[in-house]
């Protein structure tokens, strides 16, 4: 049997079953040859199948560390890094500890790329048009417009902040309280997430139930393993004990209880046609459960830009700012051991750098825009991957109507109109003001980009939607931004969105070097439209080019 590298492909009961015919071994020895043929993480898998990690918390919790590069052994060689974005700056600081001399282009006055945080004054300039923060300034009252969300297993970045002291808070990301909002059901009146998620169990279980006492699986079950079912579903549902599902008090009440006399009574169940004519139950209702999206979500205080600006004050000498790249060459006077990178800095004649090695982490569609000599496969590949789309809206609200009026306190709203989901701080909770996301969409259908409106339309989109969600809305919202992805200069877009097909293609040519250019950058890993992907990818081209100049 062979084990891969991914550990999503890497059953755990195939190891059992490897376990079971390999008696003869011992575990150590087991575990060292699975280790050499398919890497650490394959022999943390069977680990974890034999029961052996230290909590049995599985896969979630590998993580190598930056590879560690021999001290010096960059001395004497130049980079030149394309973005001081995540994947830019991880590699200056990894290759800088080696001795590399590198030096990061980066085409804005600022670092961090798509990790961007607006705070009350702050420009934004989009390619259909300009707009300003007009907030006032405080450390609550800041806007993640890219990156708002650091999982509990994204190790690399959580690692980063550890090693830098940049202080993290939970970031609420699923929410009980919120609500969700659709047109085409409960008269399109807005209902708790509370109520939604579990009269959606308690119908369903009640179906379960009912197939249970009218036989219908007795076949699959031993008499015993049917009670102890029966006990579950109901468990799960929150059922009577006659199987049926009369609503619950997890789904909130109508009249609360009290003291003395007052018992409580829940709400009445939505009923299971109602739910289905709703489109909660596609993904918004477990959005909160998906692997990169459950709880313990964290985020750095007072914005997600923490992070790359920890490291630009580490990397003050090696940045340089509004230096936008007109020209990739991998040749330097025809050898081809080097390359150069042409660039302007504020506007200024063009300059040339040569080095060694180039890490280009431009997003694809950039890339594709600018003259160079990469290989045919290579542009080809480049152009070929398409973008999400996504947008988001923030607003400045004077009074946190959400907590003071609904409980909500951090997570989304979802609605199926336009704006997608409204998103609550979880940052300055029961302060008087706040910056709410008033819209974030993720532009992964032709018909949810925002980028074809105008600011001025998709802004009043958010408050007619948002309407719908908070009565009186229009009034409590003020002073608008709205940034769409494709219209973000040195963007042009989300995150990668790679087919299946082009995985097997056009991804694994760019994760080959062309000469002496590297590509790193969330595009360049499986987890796309994340930081650790873009960690992930360049602490893998820092590890290309350590065993380069090592060979
Ligand atoms: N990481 C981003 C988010 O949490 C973008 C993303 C969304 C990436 C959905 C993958 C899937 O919203």
């Amino acid at each position: 049997m062979k084990v891969g590298f991914d550990p999503s492909r890497c059953s755990v009961s195939a190891l059992n079953s490897l376990t079971a015919s390999t008696p003869i071994i011992t575990r150590r020895a087991f575990i060292t040859r699975i280790a050499q043929t398919g890497g650490a993480a394959a022999a943390w898998a069977a680990l974890d199948a034999l029961g052996a990690t230290p909590l049995a918390i599985g896969a979630d919790h590998q993580y190598p560390g930056a590879p560690a590069l021999p001290a010096g052994i960059g001395r004497g060689k130049k980079i030149t890094i394309i973005g001081a974005g995540m994947a830019g700056l991880v590699s200056a600081y990894e290759l800088g500890k080696a001795g590399f001399s590198c030096t990061i282009l980066e085409a804005r006055s600022r670092p961090g790329g798509r990790n961007w945080t607006i705070r009350g004054g702050d420009k934004i300039v989009q390619t259909d048009g300009s707009q300003q923060a007009l907030w006032p300034t405080a450390p609550h009252l800041y806007f993640n417009v890219g990156p708002a969300r650091i999982p509990h297993h994204h190790h690399a970045v959580l690692d980063y902040c550890k090693q830098f002291n940049v202080p993290l808070e939970i970031m609420m990301n699923d929410n009980r309280a919120a609500l969700f909002q659709d047109d085409a059901a409960f008269g399109g009146k807005p209902v708790q997430a509370k109520q939604v998620i579990n009269d959606m169990r308690g119908n369903l279980s009640e179906l379960l139930a009912k197939a249970m006492s009218g036989g219908r699986l007795d076949g699959a079950f031993s008499k015993e393993d049917r009670e102890r079912l029966s006990g579950m579903i109901g468990a799960f549902g929150d059922l009577k004990a006659d199987g049926k599902y009369a609503g619950s008090d997890r789904a909130g009440f109508i009249t609360p209880p009290g003291a003395a006399l007052a018992a409580g009574k829940h709400r009445e169940p939505l009923s299971l046609s109602e739910l289905l004519k709703s489109d909660f139950w596609q993904f918004k209702a477990s959005f909160g459960e998906g692997p990169e999206q459950s709880s313990t979500m964290l985020q750095p205080i007072g914005g997600m830009d923490q992070i790359p600006r920890a490291f630009a004050k580490r990397l003050a000498k090696v940045i340089r700012y509004d230096c936008v790249v007109d020209e990739i060459r991998k040749t330097v006077n025809g050898s081809k051991d080097g390359a150069k990178v042409v660039f302007r800095q504020s506007g200024r004649a063009a300059t040339m750098i040569e080095s060694d090695f180039v890490i280009c982490t431009m997003p694809l569609p950039v890339l594709a825009k600018v003259p160079n000599d990469l290989a045919p496969e290579y542009k080809k590949a480049i152009a070929e991957c398409a973008y999400t789309k996504p947008a988001k809206i923030a607003f400045y609200t004077p009074r946190r109507f959400w907590e003071e009026d609904n409980a909500i306190y951090g997570g989304m709203s979802w609605t199926t109109r336009e704006i997608t989901q409204i998103l609550y701080p979880s940052h300055g909770i029961r302060r008087r003001d706040g910056v709410l996301v008033g819209s974030y969409t993720f532009g992964l259908a032709p018909g949810d980009d925002m980028s074809q409106f105008s600011v001025q339309d998709r802004i009043a989109k958010a408050i007619a939607s948002g309407e719908r969600i908070h009565p009186g809305y229009a009034t409590m919202v003020k002073n608008g931004v709205s940034i769409a992805w494709p219209n973000v200069p040195h963007n042009l877009g989300g995150w990668a969105g790679w087919t299946d097909d082009q995985r097997a293609t056009s991804y694994r040519t760019l994760l080959a070097p062309d000469g002496a250019i590297y590509l790193a950058g969330e595009h360049l890993s499986y987890v796309t439209g994340w930081q650790e992907g873009a960690i992930r990818s360049a602490h893998r081209a820092v590890e290309m080019i350590g065993k380069r100049v090592q060979a």
